[in-house]
């Protein structure tokens, strides 16, 4: 893997009409009016953010705004999951609605995956569909939910059950924000970053197992050549499955034992959910290496990364009651990915080579769950 020249970085999501830019770099914010102001029938954009992302960056985002001519008014949420919700949904459209946003408006997502998915969605059913520009500030959202258009809430029955694909028109990564997450939230994200690699891209799970320490602490080209890797990999299985009718469920490895964990613990700060796709990816590849899918050293080497890292990995590292493998198992079942009743797994020959099977026999999967419950 050659080392990156430039801390700039510009990818396209080749979708037709709907195409639009990745910016990757540090200083992103502080441009972000050069950037917007093309988009923009009149200068003045409505931004959603929450309190600790506005807390810290909001400021800048406006003078960066500013310095272009364009005005911004913001609204500011509760940080955490649980705004992905109805009474937050309602309040930022009505709110996007008092501030007279037109149909050739813009909506600014300003925060992580939480606000990306919640201002994507009101910016879609808003007079049914105006634009918006994601500005992802955690590594998850700079990684995976600011690219792609899935946008939505959860609901009393389950995680982002509710939603739409909404394209952004412009997404801007600015990797110098991340140094203001918590060890933790950065982490949870790098593993969404892992994710990538153990799905299609060995010699990027190389470059991480030595360079990932580096990128943790703060390495500026490491996070750059990161996010750009990560992103160009979504952009591509986006553009080839929009709607994830095939290929674009691959971008799911490690969620279907990973959603199983954030339910059971409650969508709590227990267990983030970068933190349960970490570890859900180190029980994938279990599940692979049982099934005689991949060797016995694949799952080693994933877990002696993520451990590497300092980051969760078993089931013992989930703090507080579990329920027992059938518990999981039911709770995998209530999973978006259920095809015509048949759980979908996304399981891999090897790292890099991952696949996307809804036959795997539920005696071998709960056999994995029993074993690593029985580490606890
Ligand atoms: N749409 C998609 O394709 C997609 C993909 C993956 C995940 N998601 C969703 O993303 C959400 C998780 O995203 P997340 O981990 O970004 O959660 P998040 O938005 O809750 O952010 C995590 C925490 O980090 C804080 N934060 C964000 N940026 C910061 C910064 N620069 N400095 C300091 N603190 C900062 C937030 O305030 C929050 O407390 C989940 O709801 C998940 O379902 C969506």
């Amino acid at each position: 893997m050659t080392e990156i020249q430039s801390p700039r970085e510009t990818l396209t999501v080749e979708l037709g009409a709907r195409a639009y830019d990745i910016q990757i770099g540090p200083g992103l914010i502080a441009e972000a009016g050069t950037h917007i102001a093309p988009l923009l029938r009149r200068p003045r954009v409505a931004v959603i953010s929450d309190e600790t992302v506005a807390g810290l960056h909001l400021e800048a985002l406006r003078e960066g705004l500013a310095a272009s001519g364009i005005e911004m008014v913001a609204l500011t949420l509760p940080a955490g999951e649980a705004t992905k919700s109805w009474p937050h949904f309602t309040r930022a459209v009505e709110w996007l609605l008092e501030q007279k946003v037109e149909r050739s408006d813009v909506v600014v997502a300003f925060g992580g995956g939480v606000i990306g998915d919640l201002a994507g969605f009101a910016a879609a059913v808003l007079r049914r569909g105006v634009r918006f520009v994601q500005i992802p500030t955690s590594l998850l959202a700079q990684v995976d939910s600011s690219v792609g258009g899935k946008t939505g809430i959860n609901s009393a029955q389950g995680k982002n059950l509710v939603g739409a694909f909404h394209q952004p028109s412009l997404v801007l990564a600015d990797t110098a924000v991340l140094g203001t997450l918590t060890p933790r939230d950065f982490l949870a994200g790098y593993g969404e970053v892992v994710k990538y690699g153990l799905l299609g891209d060995l010699l990027f799970f190389e470059w991480l197992e030595s360079m990932g320490p580096k990128l943790a602490s703060g390495d500026m080209a490491a996070r750059v050549m990161a996010v750009k890797r990560s992103c160009e990999m979504k952009a591509a299985i986006v553009a080839r499955d929009e709607t994830e009718q095939g290929d674009r469920a691959l971008l799911n490895l490690g969620h279907t034992f990973g959603h199983a964990l954030e339910s059971a613990t409650g969508y709590s700060d227990r267990l983030l959910h970068g933190e349960g796709v970490a570890i859900g990816c180190a029980l994938a590849f279990e599940l692979s290496s049982k099934l005689g899918l991949c060797s016995q050293e694949a799952p080693s080497r994933v877990r002696a990364h993520l451990r590497d890292m300092g980051m969760k990995v078993d089931l013992r590292d989930i703090e507080g009651d579990l329920p027992d493998a059938e518990g999981l198992l039911a709770l995998m079942a209530q999973d978006k990915k259920v095809v015509d009743g048949k759980l979908r797994f996304i399981l891999a020959r090897g790292i890099g080579e991952a696949f996307v099977t809804s036959d795997v026999p539920g005696e071998t999967v709960k056999t994995v769950l029993d074993e690593a419950l029985a580490l606890r």
